[in-house]
């Protein structure tokens, strides 16, 4: 194919960030794929919206059937948001054969399971390294670069939004609500931040994380949670004052078969190198059991960050279009078995 032709579910921080690095980075793109990428329709909620980006009013659409029944389309890239409604497009979507790249881990930590099953009956890939740590290729990380290794701990900041409202709160004595705005308007947030504050999205990205590891099936409800919301700026200070910073931190192990995973605002000292991570930047650290300690440290939210982990993948779908070995995604051998096994 000299030509693979893409639809867009969404046009918002992810979306936008998804267009302009297609249009900036269009050239080394079709220079690494040998091919070219047409956007050709885009799936928004309103269509009177201003759009920080020029798009022909023709691509835009309200109606996702423009997208999934469009036989030109190849993959689809979800950056709107949303779990129920948006994972019966994405499996109507699986079913015309589009390959899909989402950012949404919301979706995934319920539906990602299910979601692999049918990307792999239809042929398909499905891949989201957006939806863990924005920008840092964790996932990949994971799959690929330790594949030789058996994870026994992850460790870390996966919520880029909570890291920001902590970080000015400590650096600027500023309030939570003012900071929380402040990362709305960022785009750092999801459009309903309770997820953020509540530690429930680390929670989702840990279970991702945990399952990818491990090569687990392991559910939301067994994560233990708790937010950042009963924070106080006397909280913040007085453990300044004993040498210690507050954290949201994620940690999913694996011992002897049993894993556990829990987020909790947690303190730090002041020199641990994940106290040292600000604003909205995110650090996990990954122990292997022949690697050791490794680190993987970047922009963990954002319209740039984000996009770039979109476009990376979709071009990894790209290539497994071009080579005709779609349907694998992340899943490792024993998974692929599992799905196998389930299906018969
Ligand atoms: P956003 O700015 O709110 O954009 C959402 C886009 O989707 C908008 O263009 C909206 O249309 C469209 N949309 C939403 N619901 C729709 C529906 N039912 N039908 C049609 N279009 C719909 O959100 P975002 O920050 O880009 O986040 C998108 C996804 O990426 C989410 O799953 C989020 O969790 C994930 N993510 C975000 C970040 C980040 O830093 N922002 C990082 C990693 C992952 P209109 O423009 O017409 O309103
Ligand atoms: N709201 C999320 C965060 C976006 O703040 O980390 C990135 O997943």
């Amino acid at each position: 194919k000299r030509k693979i032709t893409i639809g867009l579910f969404g046009l918002g921080t992810v979306g936008t960030g998804v267009i302009k690095i297609l249009q900036n980075h269009q050239e080394e793109i079709k220079y690494k794929l040998g091919c070219e990428l047409e956007v050709k329709k885009i799936l928004v909620h309103t269509l009177e919206k201003a759009r920080d980006i020029e798009v022909n009013a023709d691509v835009l659409t309200t109606e996702p059937d423009d997208l999934i029944r469009d036989q030109e389309i190849n993959i689809i890239i979800e950056v709107m948001g949303g779990i129920d409604s948006t994972y019966d497009l994405l499996e109507k979507a699986l079913h015309h054969k589009k390959h899909i790249i989402t950012a949404n881990k919301d979706l995934m930590a319920v539906y990602g399971q299910k979601l692999h099953k049918i990307a792999k009956a239809n042929d398909c890939d499905i891949f989201y390294e957006a939806s863990v740590a924005g920008g840092i290729p964790i996932l990949r990380s994971l799959t690929d670069g330790l594949a030789s290794d058996r994870i026994q701990k992850m460790m870390g900041i996966v919520n880029g939004t909570t890291n920001y409202i902590l970080t000015k709160m400590t650096d600027e004595q500023r309030t939570f609500t003012d900071v929380l705005q402040e990362a709305q308007e960022l785009g750092y947030a999801e459009s309903d931040p309770a997820a953020d504050v509540g530690g429930l999205d680390a929670a989702r990205k840990m279970t991702l994380l945990a399952n990818l590891a491990f090569k687990m099936d392991i559910h939301l409800e067994d994560v233990a949670v708790a937010g950042i919301t009963s924070i106080s700026q006397e909280d913040i200070v007085f453990a300044k004052r004993l040498g210690y910073v507050v954290k949201l931190i994620g940690i999913a192990s694996m011992e002897e078969g049993k894993v556990e995973i829990s987020v909790e605002p947690t303190l730090l000292p002041q020199d641990h190198p994940l106290a040292l991570v600000k604003n909205e930047y995110n650090a996990v650290y990954v122990h292997g059991e022949a690697v050791g300690e490794t680190m993987f440290y970047g922009p963990g939210a954002g319209s740039m960050p984000t996009a770039t982990s979109v476009v990376s993948d979709l071009m990894e779908a790209v290539k497994n279009i071009r080579l005709g070995i779609s349907g694998n995604s992340y899943i490792t051998p024993q998974f692929r078995t599992k799905l196998k096994n389930d299906s018969e």
